[in-house]
């Protein structure tokens, strides 16, 4: 079967990425994780000295930007993905509290955007990749076969995010955790730089109700149906 391109958007907390490296692991696919590389620049600011009293310092970042390089590796015993900023494995810190904080507002750079959009067509040059995030279909690879766009209703996505903390000892506020996850749609959907929307042509996956298994089903089927096509 040819080789193609699927671009996975939608909503945060939906189980995006979950889904993608399902989807690529197997249907023997790269994976792309492109929310990792806004979170790796927001990391880099942080180590260099770009954050200061007023917020981001947008003149050095622009000026710097072209030196940042994300890169992925798989993780040679667990196969996962592994993100690298400047060729040091950040991985962990990407991931944590603070970074989570600011990689919205390093995301919503214009200047910062398009450097990422330039370095995720680059990975995508030889196709047969799933690359998750929030433009992919839109903006990145407006020409990708397979595009599909991810929601489920904000109290489901919360309540899967305060089951998650639940289960790791934490003490979740449950209307807290739904506050923030609607705010976060609201920031998402609302940038100016390539906000979030569903392409024209991207089929729509509501999982609200759905089983990760009966997802997995729904989008092999999917894309069967897409690659035999092409
Ligand atoms: O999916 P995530 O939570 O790791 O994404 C981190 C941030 O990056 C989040 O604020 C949304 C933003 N993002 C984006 O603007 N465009 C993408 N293609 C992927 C993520």
């Amino acid at each position: 079967m040819k080789k193609i391109t699927i671009a996975i958007d939608g909503f945060s907390s939906c189980g995006k990425s979950t889904m993608a490296k399902a989807l690529a692991r197997n249907i023997g696919y790269l994976y792309f994780d492109s929310g990792a590389m806004y979170r790796a620049v927001a990391l880099y600011c942080m180590q260099n000295g770009l954050i200061g009293s007023k917020g981001i310092d947008t003149a050095t970042l622009q000026e710097r930007i072209s030196q940042i390089h994300i890169t992925f590796e798989a993780d040679p015993e667990t196969k996962n993905s592994i993100t690298f900023l400047n060729g040091v494995n950040v991985e962990h810190e990407i991931r944590t509290i603070e970074v989570s904080q600011l990689v919205s507002k390093v995301a919503a750079l214009d200047f910062v955007r398009s450097e990422m959009v330039n370095q995720q067509r680059e990975m995508g040059k030889s196709k047969g990749i799933v690359m998750d995030g929030r433009d992919i279909g839109t903006t990145v690879f407006p020409d990708a076969e397979m595009k599909v766009f991810v929601t489920a209703s904000a109290e489901v996505r919360a309540k899967r995010r305060y089951d998650e903390l639940a289960a790791r000892g934490d003490n979740p506020d449950y209307n807290e955790i739904l506050e923030n996850v609607q705010l976060r749609d609201h920031l998402d959907q609302t940038r100016e730089v390539s906000p979030l929307k569903q392409a024209d042509d991207a089929l729509l996956l509501d999982n609200s109700g759905m089983t990760r298994e009966e997802q997995m089903e729904w989008l092999i089927d999917v894309y069967k149906k897409i690659a035999s096509e092409c």
